[in-house]
């Protein structure tokens, strides 16, 4: 299959599934079980990617901006913060049962999926019974389907030695109420002034009704979130501002393709309920079409109101600036799904290309053209043979890179070219070949993954020199 061929545009969701367990991204979460709904590990490949995103989102969102700290809470929290957050009473989607098999389906996706209503999420349970009702909609197993319902999605336990209604304990639904429980102890340790943001990689759990599409929508999922506090008359122009940013981060710092992403307004009644206005930043997947990765949302003083009035603490900040005036800032958060942005990097990185092999046959490489930061290994390190002191030789230089700190893989198994398809399959960017010229004058060869070139002096480089290629600038050029 040759570039061209590949359909790239509409790629399918299992192809990314089945390449992401055949490589070690992603595994379904206790497979030999038969997996569990809607939860998934990450192997060796997906840590490596997994990290770098959350090195590149830190380094952009934290440590390069000094108007942004960052935090860490728990994920066990006061039961009283879920009221107060509003989660008890309103975070909620509308379900449907299946009268006969008692199977729950999210009544928005039954019916965008039969094709009742584009765009299910802003209706009520009323307006669903009646569309149900003059479509003759029927469960995916055919039976009639129960009035609809409110399905609170809050994950729910017990915690200490006794199971009753005083140690009901929720999992945290967003990860961000963290941070607004902690915004007085952030401000008098840090000395901040407003306005400065807090974010927090944080877990979220959701007993999600509908779970399908791989890591798209998951029980238990990390939040990267930005919750950036203001002076109210300043909130609109911080949303616009933060608006843009995320559009460069996905664009310019990850590098997904500007096509694939766009920002979409949320309509007045598909709105949280703690927001006054939200966006989403969304992709395109392939065949799935354009998903949300990320949400914006103008949330007013809403959350600080509501902790000061469930705390009776006071959460207010003394603007010495403006006069030594006391208020609840406004909020605008910045909320975007993990895994959503790992799949976004993998549809948007996963090519198939028809390339001769070496006997000049054609065969399909399947290749991930990821940046170099993104790359879960940057250079592989390949002894030609395994005699004659290459062995030896390779797996000093790996020893030397391991220990600069460098994310470098060792392959000695099978032909070269086989072991190059493995290294373009992970999405390594260089490979390092060792040969017998190697051992006499200490050079090496250099592959680049996707133009299956050697770089160098006569494709050679000193083993001396390998350091230098191994960033951005030489990737890309
Ligand atoms: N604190 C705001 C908040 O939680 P949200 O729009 O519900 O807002 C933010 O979630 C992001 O979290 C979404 O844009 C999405 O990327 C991700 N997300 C939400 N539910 C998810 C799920 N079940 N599985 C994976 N990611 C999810």
């Amino acid at each position: 299959m040759s570039e061209k061929e590949f359909d790239k545009e509409n790629l399918d969701l299992n192809t990314i599934v089945n390449y992401c367990k055949r490589k070690g991204f992603v595994y379904p979460s206790s497979d030999i079980y038969g997996g569990y709904a809607a939860t998934y590990d990450f192997g060796p490949l997906g840590v490596l990617l997994k990290n770098n995103i959350f090195q590149i989102w830190r380094k952009w969102n934290v440590t390069s901006r000094p108007d942004v700290v960052e935090i860490e809470g728990a994920i066990f929290m006061h039961p009283k913060v879920w009221e107060a957050s509003g989660h008890i009473g309103g975070f909620a989607d509308l379900m449907v049962e299946d009268s006969i098999t008692h199977k729950r389906f999210r009544a928005d996706h039954l019916l965008e999926e039969t094709g009742a209503v584009k765009d299910g999420s802003a209706l009520t349970p009323e307006q669903v019974d009646d569309i149900v009702a003059a479509n003759n909609i029927v469960s995916p197993d055919g039976n009639p389907l129960s009035k609809a319902k409110r399905f609170n999605l809050l994950v729910k336990t017990h915690l200490g030695p006794i199971e009753d209604e005083s140690t009901v304990a929720y999992l945290k639904g967003e990860a961000c109420q963290n941070i607004y429980l902690n915004f007085k102890n952030v401000l008098e340790t840090t000395r901040k002034k407003l306005p400065f943001g807090i974010a927090q990689i944080g877990k979220a759990f959701r007993n999600e009704i509908t779970v399908k599409q791989f890591i798209l929508r998951m029980r238990e999922f990390e939040q990267m979130d930005v919750q950036y506090f203001c002076h109210p008359s300043e909130a609109d122009q911080q949303y616009e501002n933060w608006k843009q940013n995320r559009q460069s981060f996905y664009t310019d710092v990850l590098k997904l393709s500007p096509e694939n992403i766009r920002m979409r307004q949320h309509g007045e009644d598909e709105r949280a309920f703690y927001a006054s206005d939200a966006w989403d930043v969304e992709y395109k997947f392939g065949e799935l079409g354009f998903k949300e990765i990320e949400g914006l949302h103008h949330r007013g003083s809403y959350d600080l109101d509501q902790h000061a009035k469930f705390s009776g603490k006071d959460l207010s900040y003394l603007d010495v600036e403006r006069g030594n005036l006391r208020y609840n800032p406004y909020i605008v958060e910045c909320s975007a799904g993990f895994t959503r942005i790992f799949l976004a990097i993998l549809f948007e990185n996963y090519f198939e290309e028809e390339v001769d092999d070496a006997n000049g046959n054609k065969e399909t490489r399947i290749v991930l053209k990821f940046p170099y930061n993104l790359a879960p290994f940057k250079l592989a390190i390949l002894p030609l043979m395994k005699k004659d002191g290459m062995k030896e030789k390779a797996e000093s230089i790996y020893a030397d890179l391991l220990a600069a700190g460098i994310s470098v893989d060792y392959d000695e198994a099978g032909s070269i070219g086989k072991r190059y398809r493995r290294q373009d399959e992970s999405g390594t960017p260089w490979c390092l070949t060792v040969d017998h010229q190697a051992l006499e004058d200490d050079t090496v060869t250099l592959r680049h993954r996707d133009t299956m070139e050697q770089v160098g002096d006569q494709g050679r480089v000193s083993v001396k020199n390998i350091k230098d290629y191994l960033n951005d600038k030489a990737f890309e050029g």
